[in-house]
């Protein structure tokens, strides 16, 4: 069954709104696991922005599912990651200006280096995921880097203004889960999910984890996360394996 991993930075960021100890993202992934997410996502970013050091910390000591660390591929995460030994790390572009993610890590450009920050973790037995844009090249580079897993960018899925342009993007997820489990990896998806264009993915099977933020924290707003989790963790949960 694909899971549902629930990532609360966005709580963070209403608590960093105010810099004080409210809304607390460790106590909202306990909320979330109760309600269905079989693992908690928070990206530690450079900055500081929304997710704290004190977040990973409380969350390596609390969460009971699996603790996903998303990161950049410098000195600094690395040793941060090497301390807090999440059970999976998914190391993601990072610049200063961007809102979030914007796209996908250059693996084929960067393969040396990325073997070489990969190489401790996977000695201390932290799994590892690169967030790619659904690219071939991008996904075979992947393979020999030595992930065990893929995230697949289905942002510009999710931002498509047509329905052309939907479809157009989404044969291009779609080859892209196919083509990483061709080449033995873990296919993940994620950015931009939502309530509604979630149910595209009904008709494929091959995924792993579907990784989901905003549409989650931003439901919860008005109905609680109870709710909010549990209605998207049984969406997932009736999707093909
Ligand atoms: N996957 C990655 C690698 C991300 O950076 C993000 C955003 O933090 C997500 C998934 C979740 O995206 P969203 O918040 O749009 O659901």
């Amino acid at each position: 069954m694909p899971r549902l991993a629930v990532n609360v930075d966005h709580v963070a960021t209403l608590r960093q709104a105010r810099g004080g100890c409210e809304p607390d993202p460790v106590a909202a992934a306990h909320m979330c696991e109760l309600a269905g997410a079989r693992a908690i996502i928070v990206h530690l970013r450079e900055d500081r922005r929304h997710i704290q050091d004190r977040d990973l910390a409380l969350l390596r000591a609390t969460v009971k599912t699996r603790l996903h660390l998303e990161m950049a591929a410098t000195p600094e995460m690395g040793r941060i990651a090497l301390e807090t030994r999440p059970e999976m790390v998914c190391l993601v572009p990072e610049k200063r200006q961007e809102l979030t993610t914007e796209g996908g890590l250059a693996v084929y450009a960067r393969e040396d280096e990325l073997s070489r920050f990969l190489a401790p973790l996977h000695k201390a037995g932290v799994k590892a995921s690169l967030f790619i844009d659904p690219d071939p090249r991008q996904i075979a580079a992947a393979g020999r880097v030595g992930a065990e897993y893929i995230e697949i960018h289905t942002g510009a899925y999710a931002d498509a203004k047509t329905p052309e342009d939907k479809a157009h993007e989404f044969e291009k997820v779609r080859g892209a889960v196919a083509l990483g489990r061709e080449h033995g990896l873990s296919v993940n998806v994620g950015h931009g999910l939502n309530y509604d264009n979630i149910f595209a993915f009904a008709k494929i099977g091959g995924i792993d984890e579907y990784s989901i933020g905003h549409a989650i924290v931003c439901r919860a707003v008005f109905t609680g996360l109870t709710e909010a989790v549990g209605a998207m963790a049984r969406i997932v949960a009736g999707f093909p394996d």
